[in-house]
Formats: structure tokens, C-alpha cells, sequence
């Protein structure tokens, strides 16, 4: 199959790479002259695991190309990918669809012979009809079918949830459109992933519908984790109890400092005005925004609680920065709130993150950036572990402790064992852990 991806960022990229990994002919297009230039030498412009070798082995082996010329990229194609950002519109939290749109209008006046246009951006409902309502007011001799195939990818992990989904999804009404898009995912049907054939608006939706499922799950645990906290539980175990239970599964029940990322946050805002736009209220993901956004700024009082209630002239060192692990992504990162609420309440904060720190820099003020967790210990009255990096779970306690001042460690993603804090003569605090480790003093 010709694949043309319009939109060279996240989304675009895993998939055009991935795709020409299974044999395709894909070129990723970009207006970004620079981010096309740099691509061919095999610069890649995100953080992602895996992602610079398949994309050097497919430059050479020729299945992958990146240009900034739409028109003749899209022309030889028999499926163009539209795979550009739809960010919040500023204000109302809306999905701004003018990029999608702006690529439907040129790939209107481009494409030849029958072409699939599938769109992967995620999109409110109805996006779909627009797109083709746009590409047939523009040039109505275009064969064109236009498919919904949301993507399901998690940063960090992007190319294994590429090779090995779940499922796959494709809303489509056409049957041509129906054999292309088997064609395209074959390696992948052959694998025995479930390709699921639905309905165009359905598909829409259904991309909503697990990122809000999944956002009010995550929200779901850390309310209990609260409760938790004041009820004498621990929320580790009630969710392993929980989780057990096949119909509720294991996976997203870790409580922590609320979501955050460039999907999370954006797609249950957009679901909610969705939800308004056609007068069916979506009540339980508007509750689980406005918990979301008041846990991320809730989570500085509870380190300052932690440092007695006072953190004015003192140093917090904050381990960790990008909403997650394995990203250099800084979207929504509960880090941003924590921070400017420990710097309202007159603390200094010393940062460290092994791949966050060049975006952390442009967009919160006055934090001092440390090499490692260690220089990040020195002289702080307190610590708080906001990203669970794989290299700050086996960090050398005894080491960080002798460099801090006080021995306070604010644990948010609940990566350490309470009592083995303990032994090593921290005052440990978790999330939704209110069955109190023995702590240091009274241990002796
Ligand atoms: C998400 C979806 O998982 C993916 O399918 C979709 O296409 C894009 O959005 P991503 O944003 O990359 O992917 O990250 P994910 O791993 O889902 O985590 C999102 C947020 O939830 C992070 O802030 C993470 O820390 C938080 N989270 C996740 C929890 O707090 N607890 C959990 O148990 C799981």
C-alpha cells in the first residue's frame, strides 16, 4: 500500500514508521521544513523509545520518506492518514478542528483515483461528515472514502501499543474503504488482534470513551486513596482487591497525583462539551475534570503538611517532571501545579528529571535543575517523587538521606515500601496510605 501521514508529530510519526515497518510505502508530510529536514537525517524530534531505530532502519531499507509537499505526497496514495493536533480551543475547551480541516481542504485538491482519508487525530463526533462534506465542496469528482481510526497509544510505550493493540478500530461506510483498511492493518489481523468494523460517529466515540473511562478509573482509585488516608487503609491493597476482579482489571488503579498528558485532560474536557453540545450530559466525567484539576493543585498542601506545615525558606528537591515515565512530554504534568504551589508558600525548588528538564526550563520559573537525584537531596528539607522513572526506584536511600537536611520524603507515586522508609529513617509519606510505617523515632 502508498501511505501519505499528514502531520509529522507524535501520532503521525509512530504510525507512518510503524506502517512502513510492516512493508507499506509510507511518507510522513510536515509543513515544518526544519522538523522535514532534520527527520531525513534521522533526527527525531520527540522522546520516544525505540522510535530513532525504526525510523533509521526504514529510511534505509526505503519504505519511509518525510517532504513538505502535500499535494504530490498524497496524489500516488491509497490512504492518506490525517494525523495532525486538535488541541483544547482556548476558552472553551472545545477541540480545535481547523488543522484537521485545513488538511482537508488540500488533500482535497490532491488526491487521485480512490483514496482512503482516515482520520487518526482524535475528533469529536460528527468530524468525520465534515471532512467528507469539505472534500466533496471542493473537487466532487474525488473517489474519496472517509474513515475514522483512532489511535490508542500510550507515550513511552507508543510502538509496542502499535505492533501488539488491543484492538484496532475503523469506523468506515464503505466497503472499498473496508478491504484497504484490512490490507493496511494485515500484519497486525494476521497477529490476531481484533480489527473492529464499525460505524464512522461510533468510532469517534469510542476514542473518547476509553480515554475518559480510563481517566475516571485513575480518578476513581485516588478518591479512594484520600479515603484511604483518613480511614486508616491502604490503597495499594484495595487495589489489587479490587483488581482481582476480572470485570475490573487490574491495569490504571494506580493512585497517584492525578492525570495528566496531552490526551487525559484534553479528551474528557472535549467529551464534556460534546456531552453539552447534543443536551446529553456527560455528568461523570465533568465531576472526574474538575477532581482531577483540584487533585494536582491539592498535592503541594500535602508536601507542605508533610514539612509541618510550613515550607517558607525551605528547599523541596522534586524528583521527576513529565507526567510520566519515558516521555520528555511536560503536558498537564501534575509536577507544574506542585511547584508553583511550593514556590506561592515561599519554598525554593530543585528539580531533576532525566528527560523533561529543556521543556520544565521554558515553562516553570525559578527552579534550580539538577544533574541527578542526589545533587537534587542536597540540602532539602524535604523530597516528593512526582514521576516514577524507572532510575528513581532503586535509588541509594542511606546517600539521599545524609545529603538532606530533613529527612521528609513525599512519595506520590507510592514506589517505595512504607516500613523499608522507615528503617532507613525517613518520615515517609505516600498516597492513600494511612496505616503509618513505624516511623524513625519511634523505633527506638
Ligand atoms: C493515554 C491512553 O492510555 C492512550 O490509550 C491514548 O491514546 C492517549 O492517552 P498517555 O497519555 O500516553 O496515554 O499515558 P497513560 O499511560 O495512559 O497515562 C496518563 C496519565 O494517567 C499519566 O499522568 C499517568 O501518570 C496517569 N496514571 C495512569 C495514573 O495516575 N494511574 C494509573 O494507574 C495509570
Amino acid at each position: 500500500m502508498k501511505i501519505a501521514i499528514v502531520g509529522s508529530g507524535y501520532v503521525g510519526l509512530v504510525t507512518g514508521v510503524c506502517l512502513a515497518d510492516f512493508g507499506h510505502e509510507v511518507v510522513c508530510i510536515d509543513k515544518d521544513d526544519a522538523k522535514i529536514a532534520a527527520l531525513r537525517e534521522g533526527i527525531i524530534p520527540i522522546y520516544e523509545p525505540g522510535l530513532d531505530a525504526l525510523v533509521k532502519s526504514n529510511i534505509s531499507a526505503g519504505r519511509l520518506r518525510f517532504s513538505t509537499d502535500l499535494p504530490a505526497s498524497v496524489a500516488p496514495a491509497d490512504v492518506v492518514f490525517i494525523a495532525v493536533g486538535t488541541p483544547s480551543r482556548r476558552g472553551d475547551g472545545h477541540a480545535d478542528l481547523s488543522f484537521v480541516y485545513a488538511v482537508a481542504r488540500e488533500v482535497a485538491g490532491a488526491v487521485t483515483g480512490f483514496t482512503v482519508v482516515a482520520t487518526k487525530s482524535t475528533v469529536p463526533v460528527g468530524t468525520g461528515d465534515e471532512v467528507a462534506h469539505i472534500i466533496a465542496s471542493i473537487n466532487p469528482d474525488a473517489d474519496v472514502a472517509v474513515v475514522s481510526n483512532p489511535e490508542f497509544l500510550r507515550e513511552g510505550a507508543a510502538i509496542e501499543d502499535f505492533k501488539r493493540p488491543d484492538r484496532i478500530v475503523i469506523g468506515l461506510e464503505d466497503d472499498r474503504a473496508r478491504e484497504v483498511m484490512t490490507e493496511v492493518y494485515r500484519p497486525l489481523y494476521l497477529n490476531q488482534a481484533p480489527l473492529q468494523f464499525t460505524a464512522r460517529r461510533t468510532a469517534e466515540l469510542i476514542k473518547y470513551a476509553a480515554n475518559a473511562f480510563l481517566a475516571m478509573k485513575i480518578t476513581f482509585i485516588n478518591e479512594i486513596a484520600d479515603l484511604c488516608e483518613v480511614a486508616g487503609a491502604d490503597v495499594q491493597e484495595v487495589a489489587r482487591g479490587i483488581g482481582l476482579d476480572n470485570r475490573i482489571g487490574s491495569k490504571f488503579l494506580h493512585a497517584g497525583p492525578g492525570y495528566g498528558g496531552s490526551c487525559f485532560p484534553k479528551d474528557t474536557q472535549a467529551l464534556v462539551k460534546i456531552g453539552q453540545d447534543f443536551g446529553s450530559p456527560m455528568r461523570l466525567v465533568e465531576t472526574t475534570v474538575s477532581i482531577n484539576d483540584h487533585r494536582k493543585r491539592a498535592m503541594s498542601r500535602k508536601v507542605i503538611a508533610a514539612c509541618g506545615g510550613d515550607v517558607r525558606g525551605k528547599t523541596i528537591g522534586v524528583l521527576g517532571l513529565t507526567f510520566k515515565p519515558n516521555t520528555d512530554d511536560m503536558r498537564e504534568a501534575p509536577s507544574i501545579d506542585l511547584i508553583r504551589g511550593l514556590q506561592d508558600r515561599g519554598a525554593s525548588v530543585v528539580a531533576f528529571d532525566p528527560q523533561g528538564m529543556d521543556t520544565a526550563r521554558s515553562l516553570i520559573e525559578g527552579v534550580r535543575f539538577a544533574d541527578n537525584a542526589y545533587e537534587t537531596a542536597r540540602g532539602a528539607d524535604a523530597i516528593v517523587l512526582v514521576t516514577e522513572w524507572n532510575e528513581f526506584r532503586s535509588l541509594d536511600l542511606d546517600r539521599i538521606k545524609s545529603a538532606m537536611i530533613a529527612p521528609v520524603f513525599v512519595d506520590l507515586r507510592n514506589v517505595y515500601p512504607p516500613q523499608e522508609m522507615a528503617r532507613h529513617g525517613f518520615t515517609y509519606v505516600g498516597i492513600g496510605r494511612g496505616i503509618e510505617p513505624v516511623a524513625d523515632d519511634a523505633a527506638h
